[in-house]
This record gives C-alpha cells, structure tokens and sequence, in this order.
C-alpha cells in the first residue's frame, strides 16, 4: 500500500488576484489530508472519509474523478489503472482551504510510492496542478504548492508560462488564526471564470483593484516578518473589501467577518474562492483566538483554530 499527505492552506493576502500575477501569501495549516492507494482488479475506487465531506456535492464528485485522471495522465500511467483510493485526515472538507489540492497531493503521493514512480516534490507539485484544473479551470498553482511544500509562502504566477515565484517568508513565532465556514460548498472554477470575465468587461472598475492587491501582499509581507500584526489586520481588511469589490463574498462571508471584527480580531477576509467557503481571521493569543472562535460557533458555524508561520508542520 502507498500512503502520502498534503497540507490545508488559508491564503492571507491575494486569492483570485493571483490567478492573474498579482503575488500572493499563503500558509499551509496544521491539518493535512491523508490518502492511502492500493492496486486493484476493480477499475477505481474511491472511499473518501475526510470530515466535512459527507454530503460532498455531485459536482465535486465529477471534479475528483476528473482530477484523478488528470493526474494518471500527468505521471505517464494509463487511466484506466485499477486502484483504491482511501482519503482522510484531519483536514476539514470545508471549501477554501485547499482541500482539493490537499488531497491531489496525498493521492500523487500514495500513487507514487504504490506504483514505485518515486516522484520528486516538484514533480508531485506538477502533478497536482494538472489536478487542480479540474477543480479550479485555470489555477493559479497557489494551492498545490501549499500543499505539497507547507510553511508560509510568496506566490507570483508566472503567466507567461515559466516556473512560478516561490520565497518561504519567516516569522518569528507562528500566530493563531481562526477559520469560519459558511458550511457552503463553493465552486471555485466558476468563481475563477466570474471574475477573470468581469474584469475584462470592466476594466475600469477592475484594474484599480488589481494595482491595490498587488502593493497590499508587498506591505502585507513586510509586516509579518516585521511583526506587525495589527498592520496585518488592517490590511486583510483592506484585502476583503477589495474581494467585495470584484464580487466574490457573499452574505454569510460579511457577516463572520462582521462577528470576528466586533470580538477583536485584528483582520478577517474570506479566503478561497469565496461565494461561499471560509473566512479567517488573525487572532494572535490563544484567548483572543477562543473568543473570535466560540462566537461564530454561537451561531452556528463550524470552526477550525491553527495557527499560520509554523515551522515544522
Ligand atoms: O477555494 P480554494 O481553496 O480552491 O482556493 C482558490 C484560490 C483562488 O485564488 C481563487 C484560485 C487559484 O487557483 O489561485
């Protein structure tokens, strides 16, 4: 049996911008998803047990099969090789924290060491974008690098085709962050088309807000490896108006960070694709981190407490 795991992500700064170039900042988080693949006699079978998952939407289902494909394809075996795939970990199936390219991580991973291909992580990496199209339509590649590598991180896609932009950012001592699910599943490759079609019919609107992502993940990585949190805050504010602004939240995202913000958390924004999906909010200590925490589950909404900047994950 192969076995292999892919780390969770929450981007702090840039989601959707990046998909564009404009850089970005992401961390991995301390969950992970785990996979175990075993050949078979019996075409593909799939046991996913990640939490959060039951009740995975139809359309997610089609993505999976598709991205698995994707990835048969990407390491040169045939696609129709017979396999079991078990998928688990303590990595909530929530939408917008990488749980796709978490998974295509730890599947590549288990393939890999099943069918002795013994992949590189960049080869992995690789691997796991081609899956993520099937998720995503046209990814950044944010996600699968998050995932195979963990640790925080500056993201530039190179659209020009050529390897990405990748510099780990360190920071003195990792900070708790905390996590709101909408509990909505989300359709991140339709949110991706949204916005890439609007911004070409509205430049004018659109262009302005792309200026500002970009100086934002500059000053947003300058005051995390200076410390800064309360400057980190402002700026993920900032960050979600900006997403307001090229219409990827929704009610239910206003309103967790509406509920984060009131209990003192120093920032919040949606991250992910949003349109459902998750919020986070930056509340360093433990105490500040239960309060923003306990409230939104008062209201009936699922959270996960990490923390982003661990070393060793
Ligand atoms: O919703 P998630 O976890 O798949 O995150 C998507 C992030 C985007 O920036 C919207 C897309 C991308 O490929 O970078």
């Amino acid at each position: 049996m192969g076995k292999g795991s892919g780390y969770g992500k929450v981007i702090i700064f840039g989601e959707h911008f990046v998909v564009h170039g404009v850089p970005g900042i992401v961390s991995a988080t301390d969950a992970k998803t785990d996979a175990e693949v075993k050949k078979s006699e019996k075409g593909l079978v799939i046991n996913d047990e990640r939490t959060g998952s039951k009740g995975y939407a139809e359309e997610k289902k089609i993505q999976q099969i598709e991205s698995i494909q994707r990835m048969l394809k990407a390491m040169g075996m045939p696609a129709d090789t017979a396999m079991s795939i078990w998928i688990g970990g303590n990595l909530p199936g929530f939408s917008g924290l990488g749980a796709s390219a978490a998974s295509s991580v730890a599947i590549a991973r288990a393939i890999s060491e099943e069918f002795g291909l013994k992949l590189s992580d960049e080869r992995i990496n690789e691997v796991a974008y081609e899956a993520e199209k099937a998720y995503a339509g046209n990814p950044s590649g944010i996600d699968n690098t998050a995932a195979t590598y963990g640790g925080l991180m500056w993201f530039k896609k190179n659209t020009a085709g050529g390897p990405d932009l990748v510099e780990k950012i360190t920071i003195k001592n990792p900070v708790e962050i905390v996590i709101g699910s909408t509990g909505k599943v989300a359709n991140t490759k339709a949110m991706v088309e949204g916005v890439a079609e609007r911004k070409k019919v509205n430049p004018k609107k659109y262009n302005p807000l792309f200026e500002r992502a970009e100086e934002i993940a500059v000053e947003g990585r300058k005051a995390l490896e200076a410390g800064d949190f309360k400057k980190v805050g402002a700026l993920m504010n900032e960050n979600h108006t900006l997403l307001q602004g090229i219409e990827v939240s929704s009610k239910e995202l206003d309103l967790l960070v509406g509920i984060a913000i009131e209990q003192g958390a120093f920032g919040a924004k949606l991250t992910g694709g949003g349109g459902g999906g998750c919020m986070t909010a930056l509340t360093p200590s433990e105490k500040l981190q239960e309060k923003v925490a306990s409230a939104i589950e008062k209201e009936g909404f699922q959270v996960l407490r990490t923390k982003i900047g661990v070393k060793k994950i």
